[in-house]
């Protein structure tokens, strides 16, 4: 793909001319003679490289430096300085800029740099892709069992049609995140791959953090922020817990997906994103959406595309030829020589229901290979436990206070409880408590 330049220069001759020069060597270039046709072009698309004059019209580059920079992170900016006016050119520098042309700028000393800068993007780019297939080192292992070998093809061929919603179902831990990462791979992991979390945001900042947000959009929006649906373009973005968006939200993401256009909070441009979502719970959605916190219309589109990952238990076949692998990558990690199994331990490892599904193997397998000395791993902590064991105090145990008190104490008392359980996340714990959110927050004292 070609380098995307944006040329912001007043002097509209030379401007003219140094497009056509660029443009020979390949550029893809956009002009613009002040910092108002700047900020216009930039709402229209993000640019790899900007070359920026100093002295505009409406304005210096050199003010405009932080707004780009924190607009575009990954934009390198080149400025023109005054001729010989070096410390313009340190003060550029120190300001974000890649590099610095000085007046009057010599084409060939333009191209060359323009070239640089998008040489070192390319080695960035390439950088990340690195670091996202190190992040990915959890492989998908090839399934043995029926159920997720049918899950995985459904995947394959779903993959064939790169713009089109996925919405991945099953149980904690079974591999959720990984299969999105699978999918992302089939398509040689073009575009990056972006993770959100939306149960790990408070509500107000999933908006801000998925479509991004215009300067002044709330108290302390000092700049102007790209989503990470922008962030996502010609990638994936997976939505991780996507029951939890927030309902307002949801909306938005139905638009999105329809029509790949967004508004950024506060913002009046509509902007694009070629980013395909990949969405996960493990929530079930038609319970959300038979009690009125999921909405049907999203829901449906998103199941266009439903891939349900079988829990581990579904696939023992599976279960001995995950925990080799897992084994063996987990001792790399711990400098530790592979080790294999005792027939005890394979006969555990078949017997054992696995409620945590791969991770919780992941777990048992990390700290075996900590705490057992080996030859081979016993697994014992994959034992039944007999009630034979003496129960220790619950340490989430609920206790009221000794004097009677007013019930109403005692209720928000039990609501601060069970939020304090389900580590501050509200959505759960007004769900656990069987109550609606606005309910929830009235018996938690905060409406
Ligand atoms: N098929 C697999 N091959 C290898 N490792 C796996 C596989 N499936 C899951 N894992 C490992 O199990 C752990 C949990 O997987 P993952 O995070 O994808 O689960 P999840 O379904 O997203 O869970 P949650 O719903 O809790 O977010 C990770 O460490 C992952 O590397
Ligand atoms: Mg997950």
């Amino acid at each position: 793909m070609s380098t995307h330049l944006l040329l912001v220069d007043d002097d509209r001759t030379f401007a003219a001319l140094a497009a056509t020069v660029l443009r020979q060597e390949g550029f893809r270039v956009t002009t613009a003679h002040s910092l108002h046709d700047a900020r216009a072009s930039l709402g229209r698309e993000a640019p790899d490289v900007v070359v920026l004059d100093r002295r505009l019209p409406d304005g210096d580059g050199i003010d405009f430096l932080p707004e780009l920079r924190t607009q575009f992170p990954d934009t390198a900016v080149l400025l023109v300085t005054a001729h010989g006016d070096i410390a313009s050119a340190v003060e550029a520098i120190k300001a974000g800029a890649r590099d610095y042309l000085s007046k009057p700028v010599e084409l060939d000393d333009l191209v060359l740099r323009a070239r640089r800068a998008a040489a070192d993007l390319q080695l960035h780019e390439r950088l990340r892709q690195a670091e996202s297939q190190l992040e990915g080192r959890h492989r998908l292992l090839r399934p043995r069992a029926p159920a997720m070998a049918a899950a995985l093809q459904m995947l394959e061929r779903i993959a064939t049609a790169p713009r089109s919603p996925v919405l991945l179902l099953g149980e904690t831990g079974v591999g959720k995140e990984v299969i999105a990462r699978h999918l992302h791979a089939l398509r040689g992991g073009q575009g990056p791959f972006v993770h959100i979390n939306c149960a790990a945001l408070p509500a107000t900042m999933v908006e801000s953090e998925l479509f991004g947000h215009e300067r002044g959009a709330f108290t302390d929006a000092r700049s102007a922020r790209r989503g990470l649906v922008e962030v996502a373009n010609g990638g994936v973005l997976f939505l991780d817990e996507v029951g939890e968006l927030p309902a307002g939200l949801q909306a938005k993401l139905l638009t999105f997906l329809d029509q790949g256009a967004f508004r950024r909070l506060g913002g009046t441009a509509e902007l694009h994103s070629t980013a395909r979502v990949v969405a996960a719970t493990n929530r079930d959605l038609n319970r959300e959406v038979a009690e009125g916190r999921f909405r049907e219309d999203l829901y449906f589109r998103l199941s266009v595309f439903r891939v349900d990952i079988p829990p581990l238990r579904e696939r023992r076949e599976d279960v001995l030829p995950l925990a080799e692998s897992l084994v063996a990558e987990l001792s790399a990690e711990l400098g530790r020589r592979p080790v294999g199994f005792s027939p005890a331990a394979v006969k555990r490892l078949e017997r054992y229901p696995f409620p945590g599904n791969v991770r919780e193997l992941r777990n048992v397998l990390e700290r075996a290979l900590v705490l057992e000395a080996g030859p081979a791993l016993e697994l014992q902590a994959l034992e039944p436990r007999g009630d034979a064991a003496p129960t220790a105090p619950d340490p989430n145990a609920f206790v009221v206070p000794g004097s009677p008190r007013p019930l109403e104490e005692v209720e928000r008392l039990y609501v601060r409880h069970v939020l304090g359980l389900l580590e501050g996340k509200r959505m759960e714990a007004a769900r656990a408590l069987g109550l609606s959110y606005p309910t929830f927050l009235k018996r938690l004292g905060e409406d």
